[in-house]
């Protein structure tokens, strides 16, 4: 076989090359490029011939999934876990991935829970802690679940090799986390691009091989992507985020890449005492009807296939300092600049010079452009010092235009405000003509063409 040619990584950014580099011209990094021995693409065994199969006598693998027994977890990952899949867990410190996965082995037969980031002792103790809620699967606890403490990835797989019994129906394998692992093939620090490259893509060929789930766990970086990001996001099958915050015990779990189901898929989870619950009507967790107060406006926003009615809670204040601040929790910062240089432009409303804070209840982050009107509404709610009818909801896009335009699914979200109780929803124009008749029954629809008229209709 012809000798590949060498690749050298980047150890800061993952920038690949075939030559040598002094300075990686991606990242401007001095001396980062590591070579390493570029191996056969994963996945296909090239040692044996493939034979052009008719599509039609294919049964399909559904049948291979496996009900991980978390209707939330089995819905991000398309219908339950599949078998030699490799799935990437990422998310902030503390947030709940090593509970969700210890939580998630106990419901297999076999599990693997390869650990470089925490004691035996550790884990011992996280697990009789989550085992207690599960009591009624009659299970002992810890049953079925071994722990290897290890940081060399080669090492636990040689082990696991070994312990794996092909005739095991229903095993599941965890690397918590990537970033500890490393692999004697190469020669740098764990939790670099090499290292995290290299260790992730020798699981991914045990994992297909051994025709057995792996979840890894990988931390984030500031930025929130996973560290070392594109590189292993497109080495493994599903990538999953688990977000929220330490405020609030919700957490929610977001598919970003499925090779074997939809993505930006959500579950909705609540960290307990006796670890992860998961709120199977999780609509009604990211608001609070009492809060009727200055600044408050709920609004309905699209995850995956879930309507959730979320609080959006604005401030505007004189601004302390001679910049002003804009904070924003949960919705995207230049949508809120946005809506300020909208309200401030068209409205005549100065919150130019003002502090600018909004937060979504729950610690929700959504990227759903019908979150803009209630933000703006909060806004302007908060700077006039009213406050906003109770029963009331809203939702729509706004222009730089100041006009209001509509967002997709409107009767998802009507259906769902109406099934809560809400009788009153603000619209962008035209969101009727959209609706059947039965949907827009016993609820009030205020249509409005400008986000001035919206707001000077609703608010006063
Ligand atoms: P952990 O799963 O260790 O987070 P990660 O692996 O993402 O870093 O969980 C961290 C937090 O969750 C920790 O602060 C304690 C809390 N926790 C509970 O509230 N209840 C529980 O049952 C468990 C196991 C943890
Ligand atoms: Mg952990």
């Amino acid at each position: 076989m012809k000798k590949k040619a060498p690749l050298f990584v980047c150890d800061i950014c993952g920038y690949e090359s075939t030559k040598w580099f002094g300075k990686c011209p991606q990242c401007d990094e001095w001396n980062s490029a590591k070579e390493i021995a570029e191996k056969e693409e994963h996945g296909f065994d090239t040692t044996k011939e493939n034979e052009f199969i008719p599509l039609s006598q294919y049964e399909g693998n559904e049948s291979q999934r496996i009900n991980s027994q978390f209707t939330h977890l089995n819905r991000v990952l398309g219908g339950g876990v599949v078998n030699g899949s490799v799935v990437l867990l990422g998310g902030d410190p503390g947030v709940g991935k090593s509970t969700l996965l210890t939580q998630l082995c106990s419901k297999f037969e076999k599990s693997y829970y390869i650990s470089g980031e925490e004691s035996f002792e550790q884990i011992y103790l996280r697990n009789k802690r989550v085992s207690q809620a599960s009591e009624r699967e009659k299970k002992k606890s810890g049953e079925g679940i071994n722990v290897l403490n290890s940081t060399f990835i080669d090492v636990a797989l040689r082990k696991l090799e070994k312990k794996l019994n092909p005739d095991d129906e229903k095993s599941i394998i965890v690397v918590d986390s990537i970033q500890t692992m490393k692999s004697s093939e190469v020669n740098s620090l764990p939790g670099g691009a090499v290292q995290i490259r290299e260790c992730t893509s020798n699981i991914v060929s045990f994992a297909k091989s051994r025709n057995i789930p792996v979840f890894i766990v990988a931390h984030i970086t500031k930025g929130g992507q996973i560290a070392g990001p594109k590189l292993i996001e497109h080495l493994v099958d599903v990538v999953l985020y688990f977000e929220g915050n330490k405020e609030t015990d919700l957490r929610i779990l977001r598919s970003v890449k499925n090779r074997f189901g939809p993505t930006n898929e959500i579950g909705v989870f609540e960290m307990k005492e006796t670890g992860l619950n998961e709120v199977l009507d999780p609509s009604e967790r990211f608001y609070d009807i009492d809060s009727n107060l200055s600044g408050n406006c709920l609004g309905i926003v699209i995850e995956g296939n879930t309507p959730l009615v979320v609080e959006v809670q604005g401030l505007v204040v004189k601004a302390q300092f001679s910049s002003p601040r804009r904070l924003s929790k949960g919705v995207n910062p230049e949508r809120l600049a946005l809506i300020s240089a909208v309200l401030t432009k068209r409205l005549n409303v100065n919150v130019e010079y003002s502090d600018i804070y909004i937060n979504l209840l729950g610690g929700l982050k959504t990227a759903d452009p019908g979150i803009d009107l209630p933000v703006a509404m909060a806004l302007y709610s908060s700077f006039t010092d009213n406050y906003l009818p109770s029963g009331m909801a809203c939702f729509g896009e706004v222009g730089l235009d100041g006009k209001l335009r509509s967002v997709s699914f409107p009767e998802k979200r009507i259906t769902e405000l109406k099934r809560l109780g809400f009788s009153k929803v603000v619209v962008p124009s035209k969101t009727k003509e959209r609706l059947s008749k039965k949907v827009i029954d016993g609820i009030n629809l205020f249509e409005y063409n400008t986000l001035h008229e919206a707001l000077l209709k609703t608010i006063n």
